[in-house]
């Protein structure tokens, strides 16, 4: 099917495509825009990445394009048949049109030259195999041999070809459906989410950090838990993310139930999401009960408990972050930390709230205390109104007292006034556990508000320490 489509392009984007539409002609060699930008400009969102199919070589129109501009850069992947230009913040992308095999077991496609057809045909979805034409004789037209546009009306998500086959060529397009019908809010077609399920157990050959990049869009969406609820219903989640479907289910016990933890993690992260756009803080809401399923125990006095969860959770992090080859630094410091504390605040919360509870929270949180209070607050799902009420309130108290204390103590960021180099020189000793057990004994007495929070009371506190520990003070330095 054929029609002619304006696309109302942006003065920046007229520009950069006048000057491929002309350095093609130059050249004599077809040339079409592809992909995502069509679709996202069908659908009135931005996008600064431009795809283009070149019936020919779509290096060399690339090279030349990018002798036009003072400030382009080009590279090119010659295994791929790929080359990329950027243009001040647009990223332009040529590919030669391809018919494409994939082999079974890798991701590594045997490229074989092919019409615009067949480049459109072995793409993932109708939606984005629109192509729009820059050659003389058709300039502007569309090109959507498989009723892309039809889709994009109806909010559907369909493969070009046999799903079982657009699946089997790159399985990482299952993660992409479920993505691009939760960024969108689309629906995926029956037939392509029945290939999905049958064909889940195929994800193990993508590269971690393909489907990672797939998981953040998702969390970064404004409503996750539809992705999610997809992720689990395909039982691709079974396969990447064990610990978020093992969340799953309620057990029932002398007639007590407990809620449904995945179901509540899903909550949390959509509440979450209402409050902040922060990935990492996303990705705590996801993981913050992945502790529970090991640590469920019922007892018979107090029904279901899930003790420690947060501690064994935490630890679970640094296993999923290494698994999926996730970043390895701060950012997952950063998660451990807030899952490993999610329990803090409500604890307070319950309480009478005591100075030095707060102390010793905003030391333990430093600079993330805001972030983990967002946390408590999305972690609250109650459907029990009043109960909910309740809760903010309490934790809206703990803010307060949070900030009262700070101000006076401040303890966010806070390094005990004594050092363990101090206490070896003091004491004439070498590093030991004494030394640890004097040092934490100092930060323990001043979270717990026994003695003031500086120099000279750490300094007599240490000598009082060091006399119980045997210690002399070294008096020959
Ligand atoms: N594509 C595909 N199969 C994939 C990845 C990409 O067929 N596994 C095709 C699609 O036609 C897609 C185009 O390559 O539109 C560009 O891919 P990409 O930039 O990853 O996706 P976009 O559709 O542009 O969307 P987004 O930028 O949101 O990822």
């Amino acid at each position: 099917m054929t029609q002619s489509i304006s696309l109302n392009y942006t003065k920046q984007e007229q520009t950069i495509i006048s000057a491929v539409q002309a350095t093609a002609q130059k050249m004599n060699l077809p040339t079409y825009i592809i992909g995502g930008f069509v679709r996202d400009k069908l659908i009135g969102r931005q996008s600064k990445d431009i795809d283009f199919v070149v019936v020919g070589d779509g290096i060399a129109l690339a090279r030349q394009l990018s002798t036009q501009f003072d400030d382009a850069r080009f590279s090119f992947y010659k295994n791929f048949g790929t080359a990329a230009v950027k243009v001040n913040d647009f990223e332009l992308e040529f590919v030669g049109a391809r018919k494409e095999s994939y082999t079974r077991n890798s991701r590594n496609p045997q490229v074989e030259k092919g019409s615009l057809k067949d480049d459109q045909l072995r793409r993932d979805f109708t939606i984005n195999a629109l192509a729009v034409s820059l050659n003389k004789e058709n300039a502007g037209e569309l090109l959507d041999p498989f009723n892309g546009i039809q889709d994009l009306k109806d909010k559907r998500i369909v493969t070009p070809l046999n799903p079982e086959q657009t699946f089997d060529d790159d399985p990482l397009r299952m993660l992409r459906a479920i993505r691009f019908a939760n960024q969108l809010n689309f629906r995926i077609d029956e037939k392509t989410l029945r290939a999905i399920r049958n064909h889940a157990h195929r994800i193990t050959i993508v590269a971690p950090e393909r489907i990672v990049e797939e998981v953040n869009k998702i969390l970064l969406t404004d409503r996750p838990s539809m992705g999610f609820k997809l992720l689990f219903k395909t039982r691709l989640l079974h396969h990447f993310l064990p610990e978020i479907s093992d969340l799953q289910g309620v057990d029932t016990k002398n007639g007590q139930r407990h809620k449904d933890n995945f179901y509540h993690t899903l909550e949390v992260v959509d509440n979450l999401c209402e409050n902040s756009d922060d990935l990492w803080l996303r990705w705590t809401a996801l993981l913050h009960d992945i502790g529970k399923p090991s640590t469920k125990r019922f007892d018979e006095k107090a029904g279901w408990t899930f003790h420690a969860h947060d501690v064994v959770g935490a630890k679970m992090v640094t296993k999923l972050f290494k698994r999926l080859r996730m970043p390895q630094n701060e950012k997952m410091r950063y998660v451990k930390k807030l899952v490993r504390l999610h329990l803090r605040p409500i604890g307070l919360a319950k309480e009478e709230v005591t100075d030095s509870a707060i102390r010793r929270l905003l030391y333990d949180a430093g600079d993330d205390i805001d972030d983990l209070m967002t946390l408590c607050e999305a972690d609250i799902t109650s459907k029990n109104e009043y109960k909910v009420e309740k809760y903010l309130r309490n934790f809206q108290i703990v803010r307060e007292k949070l900030v009262e204390v700070e101000q006076k103590d401040k303890i966010r960021n806070w390094e005990p006034p004594i050092s363990g180099d101090e206490i070896m020189k003091t004491f004439g000793i070498k590093p030991s556990r004494t030394v640890g057990i004097i040092k934490n004994a100092i930060r323990e007495a001043i979270l717990d508000g026994e003695i003031s929070n500086n120099y000279e009371s750490a300094y007599e506190f240490m000598l009082q320490k060091g006399k119980e520990e045997n210690l002399t003070v070294n008096t020959g330095q």
